[in-house]
């Protein structure tokens, strides 16, 4: 049997409460992730998968539910304690980063999550070194970039230096949201191959939400597609594997009960 890292059980989050523009966007959401699960999600705009990923992080307070993570109940954790065993990349590669400071400083910061001395200290000649090897090891000629402020940088590379902040540190968990949907398609398949590789060399827990339905069947051990706020396809193993783009629009649109399958979803 695989170990459980995080459960979500019986998630609720209404947005804008008693106002007439109260949303019910998580309704009784149920999930439980195994350690080394790699998770693509996948489903309509408006589903509930960033509000999933932020009620990991913390953003805000549930409305009711439980977040288990490593046995311990984190419900009421605030996104800074999680911060340091929960780490996210966005959609959008201004974020994650900061712009004004280099490479290295990103990376030194990243590296000394949840340490309570500032940062400069682990910006030491073995961690230059260390992270220089890394960068040399994308093969993106980042290692040029290190003395360079990440806001000088293609958003490619940026989500290139976010991700790998995002996992320098091995986090409990990663949260990945359309984390490639800003880029062209050359940075795409780079990020998207780095993504491959952080994950699996460090054996981290990975939820990935994607647009792109050949990105969600062709990565990961574990797909699961939300609608109104519930997982309602929830595939692993050989069934994944043996899954085709048209069979996965079919079971999404029976779920559904909609035709809700846009190209941007089908071909990313
Ligand atoms: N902070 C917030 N305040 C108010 N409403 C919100 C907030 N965050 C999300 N919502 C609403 O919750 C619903 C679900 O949003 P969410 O971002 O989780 O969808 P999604 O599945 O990620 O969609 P997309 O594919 O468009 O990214 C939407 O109607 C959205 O407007
Ligand atoms: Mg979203």
């Amino acid at each position: 049997m695989s170990q459980t890292i995080l459960e979500l059980a019986n998630i609720h989050k209404t947005f804008q409460n008693g106002t007439p523009n109260e949303n019910h966007v998580l309704r009784g959401l149920d999930l439980t992730v195994h350690k080394g699960d790699y998770i693509s999600i996948i489903g309509g705009n408006g589903s509930g998968k960033s509000t999933l990923l932020n009620a990991t992080a913390g953003v805000f307070r549930l409305d009711k539910g439980h977040i288990i993570l490593n046995h311990e109940d984190i419900t009421n954790h605030t996104e800074e304690q999680r911060a340091t065993v929960i780490s996210r990349v966005f959609q959008d590669p201004m974020m994650g980063t900061a712009p004004r400071m280099t490479v290295a400083e990103n990376l030194a910061i990243a590296l000394n999550r949840g340490n309570k001395r500032g940062f400069k200290r682990t910006l030491n000649e073995k961690n230059y070194n260390r992270f220089e090897k890394i960068l040399a090891d994308v093969g993106l000629n980042l290692e040029d970039k290190l003395t360079s402020e990440v806001g000088s940088l293609s958003g490619g590379q940026r989500q290139v230096i976010a991700l790998l902040m995002a996992t320098i540190k091995k986090p409990d968990i990663l949260l990945l949201d359309e984390h490639i949907a800003a880029l062209d398609p050359k940075a795409t398949e780079q990020v998207m191959r780095l993504t491959e590789e952080r994950i699996k060399e460090n054996d981290i827990t990975s939820l990935m939400v994607t647009h792109n339905m050949n990105h969600a069947i062709e990565y990961g051990n574990r797909l699961i597609m939300m609608d109104q706020g519930r997982v309602v396809i929830d595939i692993s193993g050989e069934e994944k594997e043996n899954l085709t783009v048209p069979e996965l629009v079919e079971l999404f649109n029976r779920e559904s009960g909609k035709e809700l399958i846009d190209n941007e979803m089908l071909f990313g």
